[in-house]
């Protein structure tokens, strides 16, 4: 439910591809092929994840991958991406630099940390209700 809320929150352009850095079990990905994405790239290094994933999706809408998130090469186009940021800082610092080449228009979705990067506008902030707890969510737009 989160991810599909958040994906109708960014009023994404048709037939955008969705990455998920850190897919885990594909909520992202799942939630971006009901609500219109072209395709759908989940990269997370737990190899089971993505192998666990990989006959439930279809393959010609989605590319699964198991690896680090920080060496894939994200695909140019309307994009949204969304990453987890409860990575550590120095992780944080690689994604940062991959996303210098990420086409303006894209959208990000940011958990728990606010950047600070000025091509990357802040567009939302949104609260997610966690069980017992609550997180704030962050929307950018890249400029
Ligand atoms: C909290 S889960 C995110 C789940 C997913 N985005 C969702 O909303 O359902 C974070 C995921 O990031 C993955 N992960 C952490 N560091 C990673 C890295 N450097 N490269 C790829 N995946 C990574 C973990 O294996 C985990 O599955």
């Amino acid at each position: 439910m989160v991810a599909h809320d958040l994906i109708k929150l960014a009023k994404l352009p048709d037939a955008s591809i969705l990455v998920d850095l850190g897919a885990g079990h594909g909520a992202f990905l799942v939630a971006g092929l009901l609500n219109g994405c072209a395709k759908v790239v989940g990269v997370d290094a737990h190899s089971d994840l993505t192998s666990g994933l990989r006959p439930l999706l279809p393959e010609s809408t989605c590319e699964l991958i198991s690896g680090d998130c920080r060496e894939l090469l994200i695909p140019t186009g309307n994009l949204y991406i969304a990453a987890w940021t409860t990575w550590t800082p120095q992780t944080r610092a690689q994604i940062r630099q991959q996303l210098q080449f990420v086409p303006k228009g894209a959208k990000l979705w940011v958990w728990t940390h606010e950047m600070e990067e000025p091509e990357w506008a802040l567009r939302r902030v949104h609260r997610v209700q966690m069980p017992g707890y609550m997180i704030q969510v962050f929307l950018y737009e890249k400029v």
